[in-house]
């Protein structure tokens, strides 16, 4: 609910559990006043301290009077330059070369329903959101800022966007535009981060801020697997279930920066947004520039109950799923089975193996097309290899069909490969400066997406693909990160908007897919988890976690990945052992335990398993299917950390009703004499009893204080599911 004191200009958003609250004040300077648990409201800005702090300036207006700064005030949208030393939001230049930027409210909006951004990925749905729009103005500049709050009331789900105006009569370079600034006034803040490398994504970083800037940021050109666009601001004693916490994420697939800063007052900012590195784009009069969405969700109870707020949002509210109300298809996938090297009569093999074991999609990986007999060649050629598929998709698609199973394929649109028609049809469609040779990822080039006749071409070549069979999945792959980053279709002056016209061609390309083929799930992927980000999941209601298979590494990968992102997002498969990222060997109960809790397929060649692990592989997928829902769309409790290298990793999907649950477990390496250990559930209704795996009655009070108690493991990695139903 969004409540407005048009006479005292004070703005208020409750959700179900939180209050936010900004004020324009007297001087029209909006001020942040409070975000934290629900309040009753009224004018909190009695809680803001004026007092005359050394080298902290004050406004022109203001004559002599020293206590009131922009520099210790708690500002809703930071300015530049003109007094507030802290992290800018905002930093544009006019011709007269000066970049300040001094905001002052001018009037504000509301609107039923939600805001959508033109290009932009965006939360959405109807009447249960409200919008409220606050106008600030520079009046030197005549630059318009638009600030953009979304409400969803359930989800303690706040959005924000940011759009820029040029209302004056010079050209201006808009350089930095933040989605999000948050003033926090309250001590003893930590700062967690998700940072990692390719195959080891997401690892969950914590450290309590100190005084200056912290940041995690991305200069990749996607959002990368080093760092990812959501962080968390939380009290030194958040944990799961208490304390306070603000999580932050950005619905953007590219170059960020989100940098928290403990200011001299030991206050904190929190900036989230477009990194400004490399970026500087060229507003003429009259042009706007919209700047991604950002969502909040704070909770007052811990990291849980954030986490599942997030994932409720995502999945009801941001992903677009071809499939909704549907179960989505558990897949088997070529890649690590057999790489580059299959014909036809391999896939169907794979697929022949896979069927009656309950597999139900098949995901034809990278190797189909051009001269792809190795990550060398062929990125670009979008045109089925007819040595490796001699009747082409026409022939292979309709005997998987056969099987009973649909059919899905792999694709690197974004990308080129030096040894390709296209490259040497069109050198200049790839990312490169004059005379400087560009370097190569996975020997391999970027094509320049911020062109129409770059995207034009792939969109046509994406559609040429699908019309020629009946395919309903595609894996959406990108394996590099962009460098040399220089368009030969932009003037020199505006090469600073190409990191961002690259993010905005890719989900140009993605929108106009989903319009023509409403019906095809998309997979997000950027060799595994490289562009894991709120934004593609607008476009990709699935993204492959990681190129890391390995089940006890992906305990700590989805782990750190579940604080934001919801299960149903998480691609996950069981592949071979010894693994081949780790060489690690886990039992195929485990490795289907920690897969299921993720979009779930396999991804290894099932005609060499053993009968015994087919049995196994059938049982799993009914498992999965019969609890789809509880899985997919339950809320999600992690029940323990991987990364405190505990004796074991436990997570439980609790229905939302509470009458259903199924708690899992993977028990760590094994020592002697271990001692006896229960597990204390979380997420029961006390009031309920429960059977455990068909046996018994237990209260739900009890299960969660007195917990479980578990077996004896006589091996490393062991696995436990158990299934409760409420009696
Ligand atoms: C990287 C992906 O993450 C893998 O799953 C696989 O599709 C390869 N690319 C194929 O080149």
């Amino acid at each position: 609910m969004i409540v407005v004191d048009s006479e005292n200009r004070v703005f208020t958003l409750h959700t179900q559990n939180t209050t936010y609250q900004m004020k324009a004040d007297r001087y029209n300077v909006l001020l942040h006043t409070w975000y934290g648990p629900r309040i009753s409201g009224g004018d909190l800005s009695y809680l803001i301290q004026y007092a005359d702090r050394g080298f902290s300036p004050n406004p022109n207006e203001l004559g002599n009077e020293r206590d009131y700064s922009l520099d210790t005030l708690p500002q809703e949208y930071s300015t530049c330059g003109v007094g507030d030393f802290r992290l800018p939001s905002i930093e544009f230049e006019p011709e007269d070369g000066s970049r300040l930027a001094d905001l002052r409210y001018v009037e504000h909006e509301l609107r039923r329903g939600k805001y959508s951004l033109e290009g932009l990925p965006a939360f959405w749905g109807g009447d249960e959101w409200e919008t409220l729009i606050i106008r600030m103005e520079d009046a030197s500049a005549k630059m318009l800022v638009e600030l953009y709050y979304g409400v969803l009331e359930a989800r303690d789900l706040i959005t924000r966007a940011v759009r820029v105006i040029n209302r004056g009569e010079q050209t201006v370079q808009l350089r930095r535009c933040a989605s999000l600034c948050l003033d926090v006034q309250r001590e003893g803040l930590d700062f967690i981060t998700f940072d990692g490398c390719h195959a080891l994504e997401r690892n969950l970083n914590r450290s309590p801020l100190r005084p200056g800037v912290q940041s995690v940021e991305s200069v990749r050109g996607t959002s990368s697997h080093h760092h990812n666009p959501f962080v968390i601001l939380c009290d030194h004693s958040a944990d799961e279930d208490h304390g306070l916490c603000y999580g932050a994420a950005l619905l953007y697939s590219g170059n960020f920066l989100a940098a928290a800063e403990r200011t001299q007052l030991e206050n904190n900012r929190l900036l989230l947004g477009v990194n400004p590195y490399h970026f500087c784009w060229t507003l003429f009069p009259g042009e706007s520039f919209t700047a991604p969405e950002a969502a909040l969700i704070c909770s007052p109870g811990g990291f849980g109950q954030m986490s599942r707020q997030f994932h409720r949002a995502i999945r009801d509210n941001l992903i677009r799923d071809p499939g909704a109300g549907k179960r989505r298809p558990v897949l088997i996938n070529n890649w690590e089975a057999t790489e580059f090297t299959f014909n036809a009569e391999k896939l169907v093999d794979i697929a022949r193996s896979a069927a009656p074991l309950g597999l139900e999609l098949f995901v034809m990986d990278d190797g189909w097309f051009g001269t792809r007999d190795t990550d060398l060649s062929g990125l670009g050629d979008w045109i089925v290899n007819r040595k490796k598929l001699p009747g082409g998709l026409e022939a292979l698609v309709p005997r998987i069909r056969e099987l009973g199973m649909s059919f899905g394929i792999w694709v690197e649109p974004e990308m080129v490969s030096e040894n390709s028609a296209l490259y040497r049809a069109h050198p200049d469609w790839a990312l490169g400066a004059p005379r400087r040779p560009q370097s190569r990822g996975r020997s391999q080039l970027v094509l320049d997406f911020s062109r129409k006749e770059v995207r034009e071409h792939i969109y046509r070549a994406m559609k040429d693909i699908l019309d020629s069979a009946d395919i309903s999945y595609v894996k959406w792959d990108m394996n590099r990160s962009l460098s040399d980053v220089w368009s030969a279709a932009a003037s020199a002056d505006r090469q600073g908007e190409v990191f961002h016209r690259y993010v905005l061609g890719v989900y140009e390309v993605l929108e106009r897919l989903r319009r023509d083929y409403p019906q095809l799930l998309i997979e997000g992927c950027s060799g595994g988890g490289g562009r894991f980000d709120a934004g593609m999941l607008y476009y990709t209601p699935q993204i492959w976690c990681s190129d890391n298979t390995d089940a006890i590494d992906r305990l700590r990968i989805q782990y750190g990945t579940s604080f934001c992102y919801p299960v149903s997002a998480m691609g996950s498969h069981v592949s071979a052992v010894p693994n081949a990222q780790t060489g690690r060997s886990v039992s195929i109960e485990t490795r289907g335990v920690v897969a299921m809790s993720g979009t779930f397929g396999y991804e290894m060649d099932l005609g060499r398993c053993t009968p015994e692990e087919r049995e196994t592989i059938k049982r799993q997928t009914a498992f999965f299917k019969a609890h789809y829902d509880l899985i997919q769309n339950g809320d999600y409790y992690r029940l323990s950390d991987p990364f405190q290298d505990g004796p074991y990793t436990a997570w439980a999907h609790v229905s939302p009703n509470k009458r259903e649950a199924l708690v899992c477990l993977v028990s760590g390496a094994v020592r002697a004499a271990s001692p006896f250990r229960t597990l204390p559930l979380r997420g029961l209704d006390p009031a309920l009893a429960y059977q455990v795996n068909g046996q018994g009655s237990w209260p739900g009070d009890v299960l969660m204080e007195a917990g479980w108690p578990l077996p004896m493991f006589w091996d490393d990695y062991q696995s436990m599911q158990l299934y409760l139903t409420a009696v």
